[in-house]
């Protein structure tokens, strides 16, 4: 075999570390594609067929696979959706997975609707950091990013967040030029004085999200922006850490930038993702996957469950294609394969 052909061959990850050295310790499970909101960015405007429900992984099959992944090494897991909160199951889910021994943090990804009831008893179950989607602090530009009337649930989901407890309480704000990149320093002023982090996330693209180049705001110029204003001081960042975030001095808040697009970072990756209906994605941006969930219905036990896990880590890429080409890869929608 030529040496090149060798570097091709699958091959086992040793626990969740791949060919490129990268230890896998966090993990992100899409709990369902379905969602309240149409964020055209996310979701094609057609909308997807919604897969289902007996395709979707029960909450027996999330807790049992979270657990085989905490046994390999995962350390961190974030529940993800389409939106999370719908699934009635939740709390339960997160207080089950929290409960793992091995597992350090349990976050949630979520558009904030109906946190302003659930915001406390989640944090009862266990969990403990989470980041609500919110790209406009204008409700009439709200309906027309969402395409719903839930800005004020949204605002009312944050205010019981931070009521809760969650310090501090992360906002992803997708940076759309022509859009929402009007509202930039109106987010850090709102955060300012409250345990918020913005997090300005370059726009991505997925299938039939119309997607533009000149639609990305890059993080540097955010960051220009933001020092006409205000003193960023770097923040140190766990190394695999997808943000660089910078304290506003002299201020509560935070800011981060999530650089996917501009300063991608493939090279420390060690994340993981687990869609909705089974599938273990090594990758955002590759379309490759593997059905975790059909392994557990034909009765697999957990040492084959970790050997086909170490397998799809072992053909982890060690970088995703260039951005350009990111569209036409065959991929599935964002709220399709878990934010
Ligand atoms: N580009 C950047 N971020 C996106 N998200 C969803 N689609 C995109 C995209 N095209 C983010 C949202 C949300 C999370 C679920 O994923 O901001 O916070
Ligand atoms: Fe729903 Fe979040 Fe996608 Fe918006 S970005 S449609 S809130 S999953």
């Amino acid at each position: 075999m030529t040496a090149s052909a060798l570097a091709l061959a699958p091959e086992l990850a040793h626990g969740l570390v791949d060919r490129f050295g990268r230890r896998h310790t966090y993990l992100r499970i899409s709990l369902t594609d379905r969602c309240n909101l149409r964020c055209g960015y996310c979701m094609p405007p057609e909308g997807i067929a919604w897969t289902p429900r007996p395709s979707l992984l029960t909450e027996d099959e999330v807790v049992r696979l979270a657990s085989v992944f905490v046994h390999m090494g995962i350390d961190k897991i974030r529940l993800t959706g389409g939106e999370p909160l719908v699934r009635r199951d939740l709390e339960s889910i997160a207080s089950r997975i929290a409960a793992l021994p091995g597992l350090s943090i349990l976050a949630m990804t979520t558009n904030g609707i109906s946190l302003d009831r659930r915001a406390a008893s989640l944090r009862a179950a266990g969990l403990n950091t989470l980041t609500i989607s919110l790209d406009t602090l204008r409700r009439d530009r709200f309906l027309e990013i969402t395409k719903r009337d839930s800005f004020d649930a949204v605002m009312a989901g944050i205010e019981a967040s931070l009521a809760a407890g969650y310090a501090p309480v992360k906002i992803n704000m997708v940076v759309m030029r022509g859009v929402n990149d009007d509202e930039i320093e109106d987010f850090v002023t709102w955060a300012q004085d409250r345990p918020l982090q913005i997090r300005f996330i370059e726009y991505m693209p997925f299938p039939g999200n119309h997607w533009h180049k000149a639609g990305v705001v890059p993080w540097s110029e955010i960051r220009e922006r933001l020092e006409t204003r205000w003193r960023l001081a770097p923040i140190a960042v766990h190394p695999s850490a997808v943000a660089k975030e910078f304290a506003l001095v002299g201020h509560q808040g935070s800011v981060g930038f999530v650089t996917s697009m501009t300063d991608s970072f493939c090279g420390t990756c060690n994340r993981l993702r687990l869609t909705s209906d089974g599938n273990l994605k090594t990758c955002l941006f590759h379309p490759a996957e593997q059905s975790l969930r059909d392994a557990l219905r034909a009765g697999a036990d957990d040492d084959a469950i970790e050997t086909q896990i170490a397998y799809a880590v072992g053909l982890k890429q060690a970088a995703h294609a260039p951005m350009e080409e990111l569209t036409r890869l065959g991929n599935r929608a964002m709220v399709e394969i878990g934010g």
